[in-house]
């Protein structure tokens, strides 16, 4: 990999991780790193490997070799519950509710790995997303795209994470969406939230992340300041189309 800068402490490690479907190996030898107090955007073409790497760092797969620790903590055996209890939250592509239930309830399912009352994370959540507290009784399948990917997230930071995994937030929101969604989260840095942010919206995910890795073919080909990044002319290139 060419690494344009190194990352300062580290939060989540990700290293060498070899991961398959069955026999079809789909990354390899790969590794990432979120800091402390870091926005870190995860940037590839679809098929590159993007969403299998969030899985295996929040248990629904397993590497077959390599290692994954948060917090200095070994966590790639572990099954996703326990992932979530360490503080590590996954808000995954789609559709990411119950459908059937409210808006509350789905909030408060966010909640079932805590033992402490959620109350307090809720009112944060309403404050964060006011169109949640005026439609907490309405079922989640009638929410607009918008507003089911505003409940997602809020659902994820209800579990009070200290890092939330974004896949693909801003896919298919209308343009002012995605960008009330970009202050979202940087207002979750604000909050002292880390993220992990996957992006095909690689300009806006680079200008307000401080780092980013680009997948490609399941392997990291290249990571760096996402200010250098934006300059990068391979970057460019492959990415941004200029
Ligand atoms: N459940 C699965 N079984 C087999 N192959 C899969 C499965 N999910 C994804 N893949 C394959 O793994 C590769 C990476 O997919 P994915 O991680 O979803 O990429 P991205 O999120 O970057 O679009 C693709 O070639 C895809 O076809
Ligand atoms: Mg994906």
């Amino acid at each position: 990999m060419h690494t344009l800068v190194r990352g300062s402490y580290k939060m989540l490690e990700v290293k060498d991780i070899n991961v398959s479907y069955g026999k079809v190996q789909v990354l390899w030898d790969l590794s990432l790193n979120v800091g402390k107090g870091e926005i870190v955007t995860l940037l590839g073409s679809n098929g590159a490997g993007k969403t299998t790497t969030v899985k295996a760092v929040t248990g629904l797969l397993h590497p077959s070799s390599g290692s994954i620790k948060f917090l200095n903590e070994n966590i790639e055996k572990l099954p996703p519950y326990k992932i979530v209890k360490k503080g590590v939250t996954l808000v995954p592509e789609g559709m990411a509710s119950f459908p059937r239930m409210s808006v509350i309830e789905n909030l408060l399912m966010g909640a079932y790995t805590r033992q402490d009352s959620a109350d307090d994370t809720l009112e944060q959540v309403y404050q964060i997303f006011p169109k949640l507290r005026e439609r907490d009784k309405q079922r989640a399948d009638t929410l607009s795209g918008g507003e089911q990917r505003m409940l997602a997230i809020g659902k994820a930071l209800m579990s009070k994470p200290k890092l939330i995994i974004l896949d693909e937030p801003s896919l298919g929101l209308a343009p002012n969406l995605v960008l009330t969604l970009l202050d979202v989260i940087r207002k979750l840095r604000e909050e002292r939230v880390n993220v992990l942010l996957v992006e095909q919206n690689v300009h806006h995910a680079l200008e307000i992340s401080d780092r980013g890795y680009v997948l490609e073919k399941g392997r990291m080909i290249l990571d760096g300041k996402s200010s250098d990044l934006l300059t990068d002319d391979y970057v460019k290139k492959s990415y941004l189309g200029i």
